[in-house]
């Protein structure tokens, strides 16, 4: 029986079930009954829970619930669930038998980690570790070497979804590098500018970045519904006087400012203001705020580009506040408290998530030496899914 529930629940096939390994180890279960169309729990370390009968069938773990190889979910939850089933506690979980003689096994660790009380576990782990830069803010640093091995890939990642920013050291002087890096995550992300960009002055630039200009902070993309995720950005030669890069985390500096000038953060959370890219062959344009919310308040995203901000479509009375509003975010995001600074090295590259940190560079002069970064774009989905794989492996 215990190895049946082993592999129809958890088994060799962990990619759905992902936390869950054949050996988990987790409290066991003491009871089951049935009560209001729900199934009651209590385990040893006295925790306790309601399962809906209809949310078991749902999640029945078998074979025909669940395609064997796959593992994803074969049972359509049409119907209602309206009937006792024979519940007996097995060795490991919890069998259920309903009356059309269906049979479903659940590990006892599986649905204690699903508890529906069990809030720890709803939140992203995203949202989890990521912390907001604090005044002495220095970022991580692993070296290309460290990077090509799981713990030193671990860590970079790890850096990068908590401080939205992490460097690599020492890499190769190669072209294409940041293509080779990227694609050990995911697949790059494409863009008008390409799924690679180079960053270099350029005789005909459709872009700030392309000039050799002192870019104030902001984000890439913001013109786009869904702008890229993270950012990486290879420095493949540095030898200009001059063109140094500047971060600051959005979402601090978005805190301090709904800290400071609440009027100031709701205008600019509430107020959806055009952005729109154009050059010959492209016209890319959305409406969104610069500070976007989720449903319970907290920090999505910062969208912030002064160079593609479109015409301001806004109510007459609302034009002078927005501008205020904006001023003062402005101000806040380059307060230097708020900013780091250093120069790329040949062969580093920063990597950062473009709708967190803002990021910009000091003017270069162009007659003083070359200066070539590589870029491209990933989404967080692969960074995070690399995460989950590589803590399987590690
Ligand atoms: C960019 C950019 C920064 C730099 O390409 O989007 O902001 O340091 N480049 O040139
Ligand atoms: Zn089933
Ligand atoms: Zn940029």
């Amino acid at each position: 029986m215990s190895t049946t529930l082993a592999e129809s629940n958890t088994g060799q096939h962990s990619i759905d079930m992902g936390e869950l390994s054949p050996h988990t180890k987790g409290p066991s279960l003491v009871d089951a009954a049935i009560a209001d169309n729900c199934v009651v729990l209590n385990w040893h370390d006295g925790s306790r829970a309601s399962f809906p009968l209809l949310w078991l069938r749902d999640h029945c773990p078998c074979t025909r619930c669940r395609h064997p190889l796959t593992r994803e979910r074969l049972f359509v939850p049409l119907a209602d669930i309206d009937e006792a089933p024979q519940t007996t506690l097995v060795e490991g979980g919890l069998r259920l038998k309903w009356t059309d003689g269906h049979v479903s096994l659940f590990d006892s660790v599986w649905l204690h980690q699903r508890r529906p009380d069990n809030d720890t576990d709803l939140a992203s782990e995203l949202t989890r570790i990521r912390r907001p830069w604090s005044a002495n803010f220095t970022p991580a640093h692993v070296t290309h070497a460290d990077f090509m091995t799981p713990d030193g890939e671990h860590q970079w990642l790890e850096a990068l979804l908590r401080d939205g920013l992490v460097l690599l050291d020492e890499g190769p002087l190669a072209d294409e590098e940041v293509s080779r890096i990227a694609t050990r995550i995911g697949p790059m992300r494409p863009t008008n500018f390409g799924a690679r960009f180079d960053v270099y002055s350029k005789p005909n630039p459709n872009n700030a970045a392309y000039t050799a200009i002192a870019l104030a902070l902001h984000s890439d993309l913001p013109n786009w519904r869904q702008p890229p995720d993270i950012q990486l950005l290879y420095c493949l030669q540095n030898e200009a006087e001059g063109g140094e890069s500047i971060f600051a985390d959005g979402f601090a500096v978005a805190e301090e400012l709904r800290k400071e000038a609440p009027e100031a953060f709701r205008i600019l959370s509430k107020t959806s203001i055009d952005f729109r890219f154009q050059d010959e062959e492209q016209d890319i344009a959305t409406r969104a705020p610069i500070i976007e919310l989720d449903d319970e308040g907290q920090l999505k995203e910062i969208r912030f580009n002064n160079w593609i901000r479109d015409t301001l479509r806004l109510p007459l009375d609302k034009i002078n506040a927005w501008y205020a509003a904006y001023r003062r975010f402005w101000q806040l995001l380059h307060d230097p408290r708020h900013q780091i600074e250093f120069a790329l090295d040949q062969g580093q590259m920063v990597a950062f998530d473009n709708r967190r940190v803002l990021h910009g560079r000091r003017a270069f002069d162009p007659n003083t030496g070359k200066r070539h970064l590589q870029g491209t774009y990933l989404d967080m989905d692969m960074l995070e899914s690399r995460l989950r794989v590589l803590k399987r492996r590690i």
